[in-house]
């Protein structure tokens, strides 16, 4: 028998189950707490709420600590590649090379586009944020792909997730080609995903392009670090949508729409256009101070997380990845500099240490995404690309779950109470 808490509350006591999962925290089921007591839990920006059970990722904020089906990031980011990955968090284990070459082939033969949704780039204006064009594109894949919106058929859901994570590469090379005037490439499906998308983006019709196999490997490992990461805002997002039974193609588009903002996935392009804005290490005092200050509304970007309050695994890695790309391309990038002195006098701060501000995932990956010849507009592109494989894996596990219904939260009322209609001579 498991535990449970006891709740008084008014006249009413109750024995709340308590379960437990196979690692973490474990939950208080408060799903009786309405019909017995008539009160509601109140958790805004859900911070003591869990909102599901699921297998896929599990994040142990105070170890700093990301585990994707068990296998920590650091192994993965290591050892792994990023197709590999994206077959751990749809399928929970590990290919075979079999499993693997299969799985491979599938997405690789979903990578092209419907020849007449090229005509909806022509829709946006050239200084359309690549953002924008993600939203609206991914959400118009539903008006072409029917035969993969069902979601109560199992084949259908498959074809809908490698459809996703093929075509998300050559959408956003879209919109980067698009942005500055060039023409579309389309796939080259002897290329692995990453050269295949490096070649849809930086190639041109006039000439062969060569793959760098070394910035190949940091942007497949780039892509690992991003691809999936819990019940974050996005992904949230993506199973509210999906648990109304909207088609795939829309929930994704809507996780693509809340990973924009500047709290979430929008803080890699934030945190690069700050770092250029201190541009010298003498001028990181100035921006640690306005960080601090309550009445600036100023936040180091890149900065802080709500679940890690120690150092992002995932930061680490990035870390590592920039200075060997730096290396590689033999740049020499004082914003580098700027970024490791700016970590270096923040972690040392009593306000960073007392918060346990650490740099996430987003600080970092902005300094090798610009290195590799990304303008800052298509960061958030790429980490909506990388992060489709979650959301899709996420809203699969969803739609699988028994125990899913419509999520539909309710509120504290603060507003007026019932009054009578004045009219308007009378007001
Ligand atoms: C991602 O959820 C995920 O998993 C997201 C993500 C993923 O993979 O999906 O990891 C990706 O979104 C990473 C986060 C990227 N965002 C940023 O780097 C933007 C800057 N960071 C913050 O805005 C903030 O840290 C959040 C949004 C990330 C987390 O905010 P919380 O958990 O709601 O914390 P909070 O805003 O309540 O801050 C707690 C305190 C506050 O001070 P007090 O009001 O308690 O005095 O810490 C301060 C904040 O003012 N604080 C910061 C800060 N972040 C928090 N102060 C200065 N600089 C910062 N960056």
């Amino acid at each position: 028998m498991g535990t449970s808490a006891t709740l008084t509350l008014g006249n009413h006591t109750l024995e709340l189950p308590v379960i437990e999962g196979t690692v973490g925290p474990k939950v208080v089921d408060v799903r009786s707490l309405y019909a017995t007591t008539g009160a509601f839990t109140y958790d805004p920006g859900f911070t003591s709420t869990a909102s599901t059970a699921s297998q896929i990722t599990y994040i142990d904020g105070d170890a700093g600590v990301l585990l994707h089906r068990g296998y920590p990031i650091d192994q993965l980011a290591e050892q792994s590649t990023f197709m590999e990955v994206c077959y751990l968090l749809l399928n929970g284990d590990l290919p075979t090379a079999d499993e693997l070459a299969k799985f491979n082939y599938l997405i690789t033969r979903h990578t092209m586009v419907h020849e007449q949704l090229m005509s909806f780039y022509s829709g946006f204006r050239r200084d359309a944020h690549p953002m924008a064009i993600m939203c609206g594109v991914v959400g118009a894949l539903s008006a072409f792909y029917h035969d993969s919106t069902d979601i109560a058929d199992p084949h259908q859901r498959v074809v809908a997730s490698h459809r996703l994570i093929a075509k998300m590469p050559t959408i956003a090379a879209m919109a980067y080609k698009y942005a500055i005037g060039q023409p579309f490439l389309y796939p080259d499906n002897s290329l692995s995903y990453v050269g295949n998308f490096l070649r849809m983006t930086f190639g041109v019709p006039a000439e062969p392009y060569e793959v760098n196999p070394v910035i190949e490997r940091a942007l497949d490992r780039i892509f690992i670090l991003h691809a999936d990461h819990e019940q974050n805002a996005s992904t949230s997002t993506v199973r509210l949508a999906g648990s109304s039974g909207a088609n795939p193609f829309a929930c994704i588009a809507a996780g693509i729409a809340c990973l924009w903002g500047p709290a979430h996935g929008g803080a890699n392009e934030e945190a690069l256009k700050m770092l250029r804005e201190i541009g010298r290490p003498e001028r990181i005092p100035e921006y640690i101070a306005r960080a601090k200050n309550k009445n600036d509304p100023f936040r180091l970007m890149g900065f802080g997380h709500r679940v890690y309050k120690n150092y992002d695994p995932r930061a680490k890695v990035m870390q590592q990845t920039a200075a060997e790309v730096l290396d590689e391309l033999k740049l020499d990038n004082p914003i580098f500099d700027v970024a490791r002195e700016l970590e270096r006098i923040a972690l040392s701060d009593e306000y960073f240490i007392e918060k346990k501000l650490y740099p996430n995932v987003d600080f970092y990956s902005g300094i090798i995404l610009s290195a590799i010849g990304f303008p800052t507009t298509m960061f958030t592109a790429l980490f909506a690309l990388a992060r489709t494989v979650g959301w899709v894996a996420q809203w699969n596990e969803m739609i699988a779950d028994p125990e899913q219904k419509i999520g539909r939260p309710r509120q504290l009322y603060t507003g007026p109470t019932q009054r009578d209609y004045v009219p308007l001579d009378q007001r």
